[in-house]
């Protein structure tokens, strides 16, 4: 029998250069399974990116750097929908439906927002009241395209709660309007930690690069970064990601380049210095094909600004109707 396929939605900020942990926790998934096993579309999600201090200029270049990386990553206009966020406007026109649905508590309980809300009153920067909303516009741009699997990293598990949350209590109240989601992780890598700083993630836009590996470093600044890797006290490599947090990391790193499983891998090593190179060695050879790639593309704006106003024609001829239906269930009168 044909069984309907189901649906992804998943996206990328473009606040800073995408880096590997966003490759190992997302990107190489959406790649390598679920634009082929379902019916996808993957986003630059760029509204997500004006919630902390931004500038306008580089926003703009790294909304396309991230959108070409992902052709580069292996996203594939004929498989699934590659656009820019702020260019389907149902994003924003159900954001404020689900900020009717959702309460204030929920949200300041979300761990992000008490993390980044910390760090812009220590810059002496406002927090963006963007900021705190910003789960809810998640949430939109999740349930507005009906989407079944919300393939993540493991810092975006809460988010996708919230999610449901909102799709479950919605259906609820005004009969059922939305799919309600589950996110998906990698069994390996779902949270790529800072190799200078082994307790906190991997992130984009950490002040200090030197513990963040970005797809389009070269493979001489990849090396130089995973050999200059905090490791923890002791010598012996094993896999305990609470107690050897930096060891774990190389491993989980590794592990995940290889295909293979990392407490497997400790036990083929018995120093620092020889798993350090092997995992810079499997991260320059991973990352080889996406960086040509890329540079192939960025030859050619043409190519990439076709595929991104086609990918926002296709999301938006998706989102329109499940919107213009959650704004009939809540209430709001139909234009005649
Ligand atoms: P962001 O860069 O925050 O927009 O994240 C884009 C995607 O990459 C999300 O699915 C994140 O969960 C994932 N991601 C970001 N950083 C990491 C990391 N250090 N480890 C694993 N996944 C990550
Ligand atoms: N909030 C996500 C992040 O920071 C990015 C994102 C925005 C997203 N909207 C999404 C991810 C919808 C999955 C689905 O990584």
């Amino acid at each position: 029998m044909d069984q309907k396929r189901s649906r992804t939605f998943s996206g990328v900020k473009p606040t800073g250069h995408l880096t590997l942990g966003n490759y190992l926790g997302a990107v190489r998934r959406w790649v390598e399974a679920d634009q082929h096993r379902s019916d996808a579309l993957f986003s630059v999600v760029d509204l997500h990116a004006l919630t902390v201090e931004h500038d306008p200029a580089r926003l703009r270049r790294l909304s396309r750097q991230a959108a070409t990386l992902l052709l580069a990553a292996g996203l594939d206009p004929a498989l699934c929908t590659v656009y820019v966020q702020s260019h389907v406007d149902e994003h924003a026109r159900l954001s404020y439906l689900l900020e009717c649905t959702a309460t204030d508590g929920e949200l300041r309980r979300m761990i992000q927002y008490k993390e980044k809300s910390v760090r812009a009153r220590a810059a002496g920067d406002g927090v963006r009241l963007s900021l705190l909303t910003y789960p809810v516009l998640m949430a939109a741009d999740i349930l507005a395209y009906a989407t079944d699997d919300v393939p993540v990293g493991e810092d975006q598990r809460q988010h996708v709660e919230l999610a449901r949350d909102l799709a479950l209590r919605f259906n609820q109240r005004y009969g059922h309007t939305f799919t309600v989601p589950r996110a998906t992780h990698p069994a390996v890598a779902a949270r790529v930690m800072d190799l200078q700083d082994p307790m906190s993630k991997m992130g984009k836009s950490h002040e200090n690069g030197s513990g963040i590996v970005y797809l389009l470093d070269e493979p001489d600044v990849v090396r130089k970064k995973v050999m200059r890797a905090v490791t923890d006290s002791g010598t012996e490599v094993v896999y305990d990601r609470e107690a050897r947090p930096g060891v774990a990391n190389l491993l989980d790193i590794l592990a995940a380049a290889t295909d293979r499983a990392p407490a497997e891998l400790a036990g083929e090593y018995s120093a620092y210095g020889a798993l350090k190179r092997d995992t810079a060695e499997a991260v320059v050879e991973l990352l080889r094909p996406v960086r040509e790639r890329h540079a192939e593309l960025a030859a050619d704006p043409g190519y990439v600004d076709r595929v991104l106003r086609e990918g926002a024609e296709r999301a938006r001829g998706m989102a329109r109707p499940v919107v213009d239906r959650a704004y009939r269930a809540i209430g709001l009168l139909p234009a005649a």
